[in-house]
């Protein structure tokens, strides 16, 4: 198994100024020493993209964009291509995350093509899937994965890779996280899924994060279960101490 995914999405928080001295925090952090079997990656709003490149060069540290479109380029306003991404130096994008699935009606088939474009420019796409608490409640929670999974996902990987993040809404900046067992079922799912569809080799390689209000308290936990392969931080990810305490765990 590769090694565990840290990833923090900044979302739509960070100016220059103080988005540079956390991205310099973090380069100085790893510099020093990432902790041994974490790959690290921050994904920061748009317009940071390029002056996170330049400080986390050599750093180790990958960079990742929040969305792309699922076009080369053309009359999309406001949209990004994958390949800017890549040109702004980026090795990931994350793509169907909940509050796009919400905010933009992201639906499946969208996602899917979100994540073709950005393997057809060299990136590794991380697909985003979760349960709300009223799926949960109504006892879904397998199904919907299921269906998010199988129409999110590319049908073909190549040799691009892939990540998948079960984040559930209902956990996300909530401060409430799943139980252990309720993410090892959901994950366990998600691993059976995945093996279906690539093969059992390809689907046990790849990387399936945990996300919804992981911090340094809990991370210890979730990162312990089985099927999780790392974490996709959102708020903890704002401030160096508690990111570099996830990573450290
Ligand atoms: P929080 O860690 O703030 O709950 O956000 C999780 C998330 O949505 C990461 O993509």
């Amino acid at each position: 198994m590769s090694r565990q995914l840290i990833a923090g999405n900044w979302k739509m928080n960070g100016l220059l100024g103080p988005g540079s001295v956390l991205a310099g925090e973090l380069a100085a952090r790893a510099s020093a020493g990432t902790p041994p079997g974490v790959e690290l990656l921050v994904c920061p709003p748009t317009p940071l993209l390029y002056p996170l490149a330049v400080i986390l060069k050599d750093s180790g540290i990958a960079l990742g964009g929040q969305d792309c479109h699922a076009a080369d380029g053309g009359a999309h306003t406001g949209d990004v291509s994958a390949a800017m991404l890549a040109d702004a130096g980026c090795t990931y994008a994350i793509v169907g995350h909940s509050e796009r699935r919400a905010d933009h009606g992201d639906s499946d088939a969208e996602v899917k093509a979100k994540a073709e474009a950005a393997l057809g420019a060299g990136l590794t796409p991380i697909v985003c899937v979760g349960e709300t608490g009223e799926q949960r409640r109504a006892g879904e929670t397998l199904s919907v994965i299921e269906a998010q999974v199988r129409g999110s996902v590319p049908d073909d990987i190549g040799a691009g890779g892939l990540v998948v993040a079960y984040e559930p809404v209902w956990a996300i900046g909530s401060g409430l996280t799943a139980k252990s067992s309720d993410v090892q079922e959901v994950h366990g799912h998600i691993r059976g899924l995945l093996k279906a569809l690539f093969g059992p080799e390809s689907g046990a390689a790849i990387r399936i994060l945990y996300g919804g209000s992981v911090k340094p308290a809990n991370a210890a936990e979730l990162l312990a279960v089985p099927d999780v392969d790392g974490a996709l931080v959102g708020g903890a990810s704002l401030s160096a101490e508690d990111f570099w305490a996830i990573a450290a765990t």
